[in-house]
């Protein structure tokens, strides 16, 4: 039998549509394509029609008696929130670094004296299977409690083989087996281990000989991401990463200029990444770079919000004609936060992005940084039916009354599973 859902009465309903072939730039930022009391008629999981509830009610009325309906009067409807950059198979907390760093430590300072990612490396490897999956499937509850139907998920903590591949298992059974899609990304460059800090060479070789070919051939990752940064992997490691797993038909991505200038955006564009994500060091020719081979940018204001450090310039990106979209990077290092709607707010107040920009940032255009845009990331006829229904009157609300979560309802291939702020 057809599942049949309604939603209508929406004070505002955000469709973001118009952007599946290509990612919005510059002032398509701003349309967000708002339906003032907007309704949405669903089937089996897929969008048939949305326009005002006074058409879609009376042009469904007969099927009424059928429908599931969710009266969405005095709420804001978006498509449900994409998170295109995180970390979020690992295991423990790094707290005491936190304290570290707010007595005056960097985060490099740490990490080269054997912590940051290192010790979260240590603690992903002595986790089970078991414990990594419970871990992560708790993250993953979160990110749907605040909207978010589709996220990135890196490896990156296992940094060998063994546990690379644990790391991505356990992404991929989280993908079959929670509501939340989870695409993967294999980011065995995301450290050199401790133990070959002497001779990094061997394990460039170790992820593009051994590594690379293994996550490859179990089809385990869409996506290769390097860390390109002073004292960890050079443009030109970074490079032969990236080339390696083209080869093996792994998309590339970087963490790029994050902590300092290092030419990563301009290596993007160079190696035709997907996406350079961070940028908040991005020298002007990197952002031209990216805007002529059509790089998106993936920024992370709640890494810079943490680290205390200046946040990327947006504006000159989306000026610039780069697609910028929005995450959190959720990890237990720079960004321990699972809210996107808390980046959005960072978005507004200290990147300088508009609300409508933010949200265009969270939806259509993360969903191209991670290749799913055919399918969701927007309201139209033929997607899959990812919503998200905020208890605020306007979208204005939503990045004006910060730290809060405002979700009321999530519903991800046309069924609800958070209603009332709650998991059901
Ligand atoms: O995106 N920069 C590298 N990776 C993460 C942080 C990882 C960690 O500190 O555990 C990032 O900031
Ligand atoms: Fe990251």
């Amino acid at each position: 039998m057809t599942a049949r859902l309604l939603i209508k009465n929406a004070a505002q309903l955000i469709t973001v549509s118009g952007y599946s072939d290509r990612p919005a730039i510059k002032e398509e930022m701003s349309q967000i394509g708002l339906i003032e009391n907007g309704a949405m008629y669903i089937e089996d999981g897929i969008i048939v029609e949305v326009g005002t509830s006074t058409r879609i009610v009376e042009k469904y009325k007969e099927l009424t008696a059928q429908t599931e309906q969710i009266d969405a009067t005095g709420k804001v409807v978006t498509p449900g929130l994409i998170d295109p950059h995180t970390h979020l198979v690992h295991a423990g907390t790094r707290e005491n670094e936190y304290a570290m760093r707010l007595q005056g430590k960097s985060y490099m300072e740490i990490m080269e004296a054997g912590g940051g990612i290192h010790a979260t490396t240590r603690a992903t490897q002595k986790a089970s299977y078991e414990e990594l999956f419970e871990q992560s499937r708790k993250r993953l509850d979160q990110f749907l409690l605040h909207g978010v139907t589709t996220v990135e998920a890196k490896s990156g903590y296992g940094l060998t083989l063994e546990h690379e591949i644990k790391q991505l298992e356990v992404a991929k059974q989280l993908h079959e087996s929670h509501p939340v899609d989870v695409i993967s990304t294999f980011m065995g460059a995301h450290a050199i281990p401790l133990s070959e800090k002497s001779n990094p060479e061997t394990f460039v070789s170790k992820v593009i000989s051994e590594m690379i070919p293994e996550v490859a051939n179990r089809k385990l990752a869409t996506f290769n991401d390097v860390f390109c940064e002073h004292g960890v992997f050079t443009p030109d490691q970074s490079k032969r990463i990236l080339e390696a797993g083209k080869e093996y038909g792994l998309i590339p991505k970087i963490h790029a200029d994050e902590i300092e200038p290092y030419s990563g955006a301009e290596l993007a564009a160079e190696v035709g990444a997907i996406s350079a994500d961070h940028l908040l060091r991005a020298s002007d020719q990197g952002i031209k770079d990216m805007a002529d081979a059509g790089v998106m940018g993936v920024l992370l204001p709640g890494t810079a919000f943490f680290l205390m450090a200046d946040f990327a310039q947006s504006r000159k990106m989306i000026e610039a004609g780069v697609g910028v979209a929005l995450s959190t990077d959720a990890n237990p290092g720079s960004s321990p936060t699972l809210s996107l709607p808390f980046i959005m707010n960072l978005g507004c107040l200290k990147m300088g992005m508009t609300p409508e920009e933010v949200l265009t940032a969270t939806t259509i255009n993360a969903a191209h940084a991670i290749g799913c845009a055919d399918a969701t990331g927007s309201l139209e006829a033929g997607k899959k039916a990812d919503i998200t229904i905020f208890d605020v009157p306007n979208y204005l609300t939503l990045s004006y009354q910060y730290g809060m979560n405002h979700v009321d309802t999530v519903i991800k291939g046309g069924v609800p599973l958070v209603v009332g702020g709650h998991l059901l």
